[in-house]
């Protein structure tokens, strides 16, 4: 019988980040200044970002080691286990070795925390006393909030309205770990001011959320701002999934033919693919793997996105970055992933998309809300709606080796689980979901309102 559960010794959880920067033959464009359009340096960052996250961001190191008082944290929960999905193999009836990384094992339920942790380490190193954050459905802010309670920093959430609404919990675990939540648009800001005149019902959105938490943090010298997804040092952190994954395939001896990760901005998706994007480009990878983004329909970057420079906020407060995009403009329907539901992408996955190495796939909610259905009731965990998207795209290429009778390894991150979104689950359960493919003409309207 195969190992159903893949665990990893505490003593060979990694060490060092892995910096795909440094393996990349055609690395991503610079970031812009957002006022003058000039390459940007470290210190137009400085008012918002410690130096040691600056450096990061910018550094072509392949490793980079991680601090002991960060490791220290994520023995917390980590090494992550890898599971073998033996059950929903059998239910689909293919002949694919289905595994997934389960991050939610961490205390906020997500892999936010890998970057979290080290990021509120980085401030309270360079003395700062407060950090300003934005939070979609909550796992980020949940998690900048729990790593700040461990340091000793204060935390202000600007939470999407919608969520703040929607989900309450969440807004509990914030607030139990110390932060304080503020719903988004707010008058806590000239941005969100500026927002609440042109339409005081605005239910908004992470653009709207992320200007609010900029201007917060720059306005206030012991304050910095800290953002979930996107940046590279955020993927930076979050390699350590991929690389207990590529040392848990090693106990095994296997090795996955498909990687795929659900994608908001990049994070989870890279977290777990770069590692393993890197044996690739070096030469070093066992076999050629294929890689793939999983999105949804109603919020398409990557699949129907344009590839070229954008904000990353409504404001036009963040610098510009070449990325896909759907507008800075863009305001994505409601659907449940709301981590999912931002229209910009990580520049390092948008480079990866755009030279081919990763697909990406777009998926409507009911279609994952589906798959998510099967995934509980034959493993057992309740996912996070985000999650969801990685998982469809599973069972289809689960499906698929079914046909060609192929016996494929296939690997998936199962980036946080549900417990939060029972809601969303309820609202599947009862045949409330609306399916939303963005039309045409709205992403046109969206694209053409958000020029740079
Ligand atoms: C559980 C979960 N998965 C995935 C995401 C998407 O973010 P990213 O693309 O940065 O991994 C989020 C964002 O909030 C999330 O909460």
């Amino acid at each position: 019988m195969p190992q159903r559960r893949i665990s990893l010794p505490a003593s060979d959880m990694p060490t060092a980040w892995y910096n795909i920067l440094a393996d990349l033959p055609n690395p991503p464009s610079p970031y812009l200044h957002p006022g003058t359009k000039e390459l940007i340096g470290p210190a137009d960052l400085t008012p918002i970002f410690p130096e040691a996250l600056i450096l990061q961001e910018v550094s072509s190191e392949r490793w980079i080691d991680i601090p002991g008082e960060v490791i220290d944290l994520y023995r917390q929960y980590r090494p992550a286990p890898l599971h073998r999905a033996l059950r929903l193999e059998q239910a689909l009836g293919t002949p694919a070795r289905i595994y997934y990384k389960y991050e939610g094992v961490s205390p906020a339920g997500s892999h936010k925390p890998n970057t979290a942790i080290p990021q509120a380490y980085y401030n309270k190193k360079a003395g700062i006393k407060r950090l300003a954050t934005e939070t979609g459905a909550g796992q980020w802010g949940s998690s900048i909030a729990l790593a700040c309670n461990w340091f000793g920093l204060e935390c202000t959430v600007y939470m999407v309205k919608v969520s703040y609404h929607q989900k309450p919990y969440r807004r509990t675990m914030m607030k139990l770990w110390g932060a304080e939540v503020i719903a988004s648009p707010s008058d806590q800001t000239q941005a969100g001011r500026n927002i609440l005149a042109a339409d005081p019902d605005s239910s908004g959105s992470l653009g709207i959320a992320i200007s609010e938490a900029v201007e917060d943090a720059v306005q206030r010298s012991d304050t910095n701002y800290a953002l979930g997804s996107v940046l590279n040092h955020v993927l930076l952190h979050q390699t350590v999934i991929g690389q207990e994954a590529i040392a848990q395939f090693d106990i095994v001896g296997d090795y996955p033919d498909v990687v795929i990760g659900c994608c908001g901005g990049g994070s989870n998706f890279g977290g777990i693919a770069l590692p393993f994007v890197g044996q690739q480009l070096r030469g070093e990878a066992k076999k050629k793997t294929r890689f793939i983004g999983a999105e949804p329909a109603a919020c398409p970057t990557m699949s129907r996105g344009e590839f070229r420079y954008d904000f990353g906020d409504v404001a036009k407060y963040t610098p510009l970055v070449e990325m896909y995009t759907l507008g800075h403009n863009f305001m994505p329907a409601g659907i449940h992933a709301g981590g999912l539901r931002y229209h910009g992408m990580s520049a390092i996955v948008s480079r990866l998309v755009k030279d081919g190495i990763v697909d990406p796939i777009a998926y409507t909610q009911n279609a994952c809300f589906s798959a998510a259905d099967l995934f509980a009731k034959t493993e057992g965990i309740i996912p996070a709606p985000e999650s969801s998207h990685a998982i469809r795209a599973a069972v289809d290429e689960a499906l698929k080796a079914k046909v060609a009778n192929e016996e494929k390894a296939i690997l998936f991150c199962l980036s946080g689980h549900g417990f939060l979104d029972l809601g969303a689950y309820e609202a599947y359960l009862d045949d409330k979901l609306v399916d939303y493919e963005l039309p045409e003409a709205e992403l046109q309207l969206a694209l053409a309102n958000s020029t740079i």
